[in-house]
């Protein structure tokens, strides 16, 4: 298992060189609710909670043929403006002593305090050989994790997917695959890295996942090449999502047989099911222009086509960050949520579930 505190520290080292290397920016919460587009796509109810950031064109059905992501949507909750993509991953549960299931909300990243509702915080890291990155296409998805998985065996088949026990809000070491079975004092972050090896053709797939591999020797951070069916380095899609544990941190509250409390809205108390969702959706050539000006350090704000893309400098403000208030399709919803409840004109909005 790579280390997140490792990939953090050296893509910075390659930033300070100047290479194409690493964005990273936050993105607040869009909606928490049972959707699930890639998976069960059309279905009004998946069967689990998922919390999203993104585009606020997300929907119940997100087929390319018919949903063009950048075109839909009128907003996102990410810092870049031109940065309709959606993220997700399950959430949180904290199950107390009496048997009461609790949600653990999400907070804010190292940085990104303006998050609403916490967000998540995404990276996208070049190639570490320096080259070029060759980024995601419209229409391309893609899964990394199996929530069905529940021992340490299965976890492994999917590396990197792991969880900081934060100490501090700043703690990036000791990272395990299972959920943490101890006091965090600032909470639990969910670390989610995809795969960055693709097929060079594919933009989904049945099981929305086999058109991208890991490195068949080595690892991303070492230049380790794709398998040869999967020759093409894509960025590095990272995830951090942190779990606000502290109003759990009583272990008088927790199961009198002093077992890890929190389970994952898949059911899972292991940790080892965890996994994350990616529907490309950023506009034009935006991400590209961003990977090539290594928009992690780039000076912004850009105008348009031909420039860098915008890049807020404070998380949470103008189009791009909590002010995305404008729901489009039914994004109103689910228990705790704190974001728009009015719509985009000519849409519906309406609380899904939760
Ligand atoms: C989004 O979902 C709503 C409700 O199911 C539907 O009416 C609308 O056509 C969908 N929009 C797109 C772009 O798929
Ligand atoms: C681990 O889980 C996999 C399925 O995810 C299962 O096939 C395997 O038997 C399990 N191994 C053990 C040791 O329980």
């Amino acid at each position: 298992m790579a280390s997140a505190a490792l990939l953090l520290a050296a893509a910075l080292a390659i930033g300070a060189r100047g290479a194409d290397a690493l964005l990273r920016f936050t993105c607040s919460e869009l909606v928490t609710e049972r959707l699930d587009p890639i998976v069960f796509p059309g279905s009004s109810q998946s069967p689990h909670l998922h919390q999203i950031v993104g585009g606020n064109s997300f929907n119940i059905t997100m087929d390319h043929s018919r949903h063009d992501i950048a075109q839909e949507s009128t907003c996102t909750t990410c810092e870049f403006s031109e940065d309709f993509s959606n993220y997700w991953t399950a959430t949180l549960f904290f199950r107390a002593r009496n048997g009461i299931f609790n949600r653990a909300a999400q907070r804010p990243n190292v940085l990104f305090d303006g998050a609403r509702g916490g967000g998540m915080s995404v990276y996208y890291t070049a190639p570490w050989d320096g080259s070029k990155a060759t980024v995601f296409q419209p229409g391309f998805r893609k899964i990394v994790g199996n929530p069905f998985i529940r021992n340490e065996t299965a976890a492994n088949q999917c590396r990197q997917l792991s969880f900081t026990c934060l100490d501090a809000l700043d703690t990036r070491t000791g990272e395990t695959n299972a959920v943490p079975n101890r006091i965090c004092k600032e909470g639990i972050m969910a670390n989610v890295l995809f795969p960055t090896c693709w097929d060079g053709k594919n933009l989904d797939s049945a099981d929305h996942s086999s058109y991208v591999a890991y490195p068949s020797s080595g690892t991303f951070e070492t230049n380790g090449p794709g398998p040869a069916s999967h020759p093409v380095k894509i960025p590095q899609l990272f995830y951090e999502v942190i779990w606000d544990t502290r109003p759990f941190n009583d272990k008088s509250i927790w199961s009198e047989d002093g077992s890890q409390p929190f389970v994952w809205s898949y059911g899972d108390f292991t940790g080892y099911g965890t996994h994350g969702d990616y529907v490309f959706g950023w506009k034009g050539d935006a991400l590209q222009r961003a990977m090539n000006a290594n928009c992690d350090t780039c000076d912004g704000p850009g105008t348009g086509s031909g420039t860098t893309p915008t890049h807020p400098t404070t998380p949470g403000t103008g189009n791009g960050g909590g002010s995305c208030t404008v729901a489009k399709w039914g994004q109103c919803g689910g228990k705790g949520y704190t974001g728009c409840t009015t719509s985009a004109s000519g849409s519906t909005c309406k609380k899904q579930n939760d």
